[in-house]
């Protein structure tokens, strides 16, 4: 059966570590996969802008030894001469992987339903899976394990990010808080929480959303956040969305609450005086741009696992 990664929660935390640890292994020794995927394809689609996911994954292939098409969605006949299970249909005579980024959790499910081959997650409104299990690589590397830690996030938690950080802490078993204002607009859908509440009984996870960012910040080993603006939501929601997440933004004092230890995340892409002040992001305790190169390396092992090259 053709497997797909559409959320991270798609792989059990067996298939995360084993993915996680072969990408530890791919970044030490990239010369050895140069030809793992050769003569291989990838179609990646792409309904919204991107910067790392689009060079990482292009790159990663090139590596590989196989070979990245970049497909805009807006010069597609998609959704205006043909609908989504033609294309995948299609697009799986030529190739061998499809990867998506658009707006509709739908529009990817729908790929994955009629596509013979298998379909990467590269974001949309439920899930960026490709980012978190690059996350949890980072984890690994600047605290030596994924055993049972504490992750705070901070900010709008309506949020694709958000959501598969909630399954991958559940999936580990791992303490999350969740900081986020009080109101439906900005707080995870009833739907993760469930699936969240359902994997964590077996887990032991205790993934919660709450308002005071001391309290959330208290002990942590990881401190996260993701951009005020994601991708598609309209300009003018800006000075509304600044003002609603202010209280949520990840400053100084809130990294002194946490273990002095703590490390700073985030996804990027960043905006500096908004979601994070100036000195939390390019202070000692960051580490976005590992946390961003690992991009690379997991989308590499994650291709491999689903073209079943482990
Ligand atoms: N973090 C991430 O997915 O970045 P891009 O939007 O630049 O791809
Ligand atoms: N939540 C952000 C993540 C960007 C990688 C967005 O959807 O734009």
């Amino acid at each position: 059966m053709v497997r797909h990664l559409l959320k991270v929660s798609d792989f059990s935390k067996e298939e995360c570590e084993k993915v996680i640890d072969k990408s530890i292994e791919i970044k030490k020794n990239t010369e050895k996969y140069s030809s793992a995927l050769e003569g291989e394809t990838l179609l990646m689609l792409f309904e919204k802008p991107s910067l790392r996911t689009r060079i990482s994954f292009e790159t990663g292939m090139q590596q590989l030894g196989g070979h990245a098409i970049f497909y805009s969605i807006k010069d597609s006949p998609l959704g205006k001469k043909e609908n989504i299970s033609d294309t995948a249909k299609v697009a799986s005579r030529f190739v061998n992987i499809i990867a998506a980024r658009v707006f509709k959790r739908q529009d990817i499910w729908d790929l994955a339903k009629y596509a013979d081959v298998p379909v990467i997650n590269m974001l949309d409104d439920f899930a960026h899976p490709c980012q978190i299990l690059g996350d949890f690589q980072t984890i690994k590397e600047k605290k030596t394990h994924l055993e049972k830690m504490k992750l705070s996030y901070f900010g709008d938690a309506y949020n694709n990010v958000t959501y598969d950080l909630m399954r991958m802490c559940a999936l580990f078993g791992w303490r999350m808080d969740v900081a986020c204002p009080n109101s439906p607009e900005y707080s995870p859908e009833q739907t993760v929480l469930d699936e969240v509440s359902q994997i964590s009984k077996e887990t032991g996870a205790e993934v919660k959303v709450v308002h005071d960012t001391i309290e959330a910040a208290r002990d942590s080993d990881v401190i996260y956040t993701d951009s005020w603006m994601s991708y598609g939501i309209p300009q003018e929601q800006e000075e509304k969305r600044k003002k609603a997440f202010m209280h949520y933004q990840v400053t100084l004092s809130v990294m002194e609450v946490a273990k002095t230890d703590a490390i700073f995340m985030n996804c990027l892409p960043a905006m500096r005086e908004y979601e994070q002040t100036t000195d939390v992001i390019d202070g000692p305790q960051s580490i976005v741009f590992d946390q961003a190169e690992n991009r690379l390396h997991i989308q590499k092992a994650i291709m491999l696992f689903l073209r079943d090259k482990f």
